[in-house]
């Protein structure tokens, strides 16, 4: 993997850079839409391609270990063959949905045993197991196996919690490093800074993931509850001790203006269920604030769901047939709400990486940050 920093902000912390993987090239800042399961829900890879022009999709560990499992992953040569997708993929490590998803869970020095939401069978996952996993899903980009610290946390829990994430983080480091990728293509391992809500963990954890030297880096641990200044504020004192020639990835971040402060405070990647659930849920983000379009204002509107967006599904279908795909359950509404909401979060980021470099990035910025919370 490859970054390079093509421009910085002088106003912000901004920056915008290009991360090249054997899959591809990803333009940053960027944002990942979610495909858990190896499914943007909702979205055909042809319209993640060609209609909103996804860069990289994420998957993760802990689902397609146990669904679809690892035997048929193999069989198919990795998840990119598997999906049809031959973009750049990132998978998650696991070390966040077994704390959010599966029941009766022991957290040890070893590793994690947890049950599966699934059908209730038990299962182990240690640092050395999470990469080998991801070895043989065969993402571009891995993650550490850590532990996110729920919120609130105390500060003892969370001073031990960041020691086992780095004790963890050696380990997945050891593994990664005595093992080849299955699939002929190379695989970078990103590490994940933690510590709460805690300045002094933040610094200590993020100098540890630092002098690991990897070719990039992550922030975990946010976006679980924190208002969002706490959450601005670690972000802030994470990314001025993380090196500047690495991409920063800030996990499960977050609502349009979030992914617009962070940007501005340095960070380049960015990945969250919010476009895609909510969505499903009739919550659209436009260019003009939010619109719950099972609000009976829109019964009669057949107005475009966004009038200048370049996505067809936005310029063919009015907000009134959207509407009424919702009320009716047809899953075309959430096929054109998904496409409709990813669309917007991947403008926002492309129109933030084309302001950085023009220079226009912080006026237009906070700009944004004004309109985009309005309820419409
Ligand atoms: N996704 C959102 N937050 C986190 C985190 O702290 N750790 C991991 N592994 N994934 C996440």
């Amino acid at each position: 993997m490859k970054f390079s920093l093509e421009a910085r902000d002088a106003f912000s912390k901004a920056r915008a850079g290009t991360v090249t993987t054997a899959h591809g090239e990803i333009q940053t800042p960027i944002f990942m839409p979610v495909g858990t399961a190896g499914t943007v829900k909702a979205v055909h890879q042809r319209e993640l391609k060609d209609d909103i022009k996804a860069q990289i999709i994420l998957g993760n560990t802990y689902h397609l270990y146990l669904r679809p499992g690892l035997d048929v992953l193999e069989k198919a040569g990795g998840l990119h063959k598997f999906i049809g997708w031959d973009g750049p993929i990132l998978t998650d490590s696991g070390g966040y949905q077994v704390y959010s998803l599966s029941k009766v869970r022991k957290i040890k020095e070893e590793g994690v045993t947890f049950r599966s939401h699934i059908d209730g069978s038990k299962h182990l996952f240690t640092p050395e197991i999470a990469m080998d996993i991801q070895r043989t899903i065969g993402a571009d980009i891995i993650m550490a196996f850590d532990e996110c610290t729920p919120y609130p946390c105390d500060y003892r829990y969370a001073a031990r919690s960041i020691q086992m994430t780095h004790r963890w983080l050696k380990r997945c480091c050891e593994r990664v490093d005595s093992t080849e990728p299955k699939y002929g293509y190379e695989q970078t391992l990103f590490p994940i800074v933690q510590g709460s809500v805690y300045k002094d963990l933040r610094v200590k954890s993020a100098e540890f993931i630092a002098s690991m030297g990897r070719e990039g880096n992550a922030i975990g641990g946010l976006s679980v509850g924190e208002p969002a200044e706490e959450m601005y504020g670690m972000t802030e004192v994470v990314c001025d001790i993380l090196p500047e020639e690495k991409p920063r990835y800030l996990m499960g971040v977050g609502t349009p203006i979030n992914i617009l402060e962070n940007i501005a405070l340095g960070v380049d990647m960015f990945d969250c269920v919010m476009p895609t659930r909510n969505a499903r849920n009739g919550m659209l983000f436009t260019k003009n604030g939010i619109i719950n379009i099972g609000n009976k204002k829109w019964a009669d509107d057949l107005s475009p769901i966004e009038a200048d967006s370049d996505l067809f599904a936005d310029q063919v279908y009015s907000k009134a047939y959207l509407r009424h795909l919702m009320h009716s359950k047809e899953m075309l509404g959430a096929q054109i709400a998904t496409l409709h909401n990813l669309n917007f979060y991947l403008w926002l980021v492309k129109e933030a990486r084309e302001r950085i470099i023009n220079g226009t990035f912080y006026e237009w910025k906070n700009k944004m940050v004004q309109v985009l919370g309005q309820k419409l």
